[in-house]
């Protein structure tokens, strides 16, 4: 079984999607938080589980008989590192052969303030014993939507990156990588990032 927890968020939305494509509805597991969010997803042959970070026994029912989960950081921001731990324990409880987890572009050395919880889930990763896979995802391209009505009314993208350059990816392809990955053999101990890129001249 692979176990996609996050699974009625957006990004857990289409990484169902590709799994779909790739191996038997039978076979995947959407772990959500409320499963009366999910009866688009039991339709399509996919068994709805229920799991809530916040609550370990409903991760170790969701986790049985799991080979692989996919955590996708939760959105509870500020709770992210207790909640990533008990998914973590469950997982490892279920002796699953894969986590993998939906880290942050150069998570190790970001200043960003989102980092720390990333930093700390990857540490517990690391000292759980689970064999684990991490996603480094980039900032997801959806987000500048928001600005692009603004953008087009006065001819400029404002922002405050100055000489940064963006590096983004759209939600799918986000999804179709972490598909990939679940249904790869031999993914314990990989790290996925984007290549740094060569200093500006
Ligand atoms: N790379 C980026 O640009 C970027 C931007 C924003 C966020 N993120 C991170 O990437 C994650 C996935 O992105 P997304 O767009 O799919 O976000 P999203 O649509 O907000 O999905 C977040 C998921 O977390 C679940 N969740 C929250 N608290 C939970 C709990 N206690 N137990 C179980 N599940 C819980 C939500 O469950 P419900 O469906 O029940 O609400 C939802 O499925 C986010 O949660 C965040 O950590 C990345």
């Amino acid at each position: 079984m692979i176990v996609v927890t996050g699974a009625t968020g957006q990004l857990g939305r289409l990484v169902t999607q590709s799994l779909l494509a790739k191996v038997p509805a039978s076979r995947i597991v959407a772990a959500v938080r409320r499963p009366e969010r999910a009866a688009d997803l039991a339709a399509l042959g996919v068994q709805v589980r229920q799991a809530d970070y916040n609550k370990p026994a409903t991760l170790g029912a969701a986790f049985k008989g799991a080979e692989k989960v996919l955590l996708i950081s939760s959105s509870a921001v500020g709770q992210r590192a207790e909640q990533h731990f008990n998914v973590i324990e469950a997982a490892k409880r279920a002796q699953v052969a894969l986590v993998a987890y939906t880290s942050l572009l150069h998570a190790d050395t970001s200043s960003l303030g989102l980092a720390a919880e990333h930093q700390a889930t990857e540490a517990v990763l690391k000292s759980s014993g689970v064999p684990y896979a991490l996603l480094r995802n980039s900032w997801y391209t959806e987000n500048y939507l928001a600005s692009i009505p603004a953008a087009l009314e006065h001819g400029a993208y404002i922002g405050s990156a100055g000489q940064g350059r963006i590096a983004s990816a759209p939600r799918a392809d986000y999804a179709a990588a972490a598909a990939q990955v679940l249904t790869l053999d031999d993914q314990a101990g990989k790290l996925y990032e984007r290549e740094r890129p060569a200093a500006p001249p």
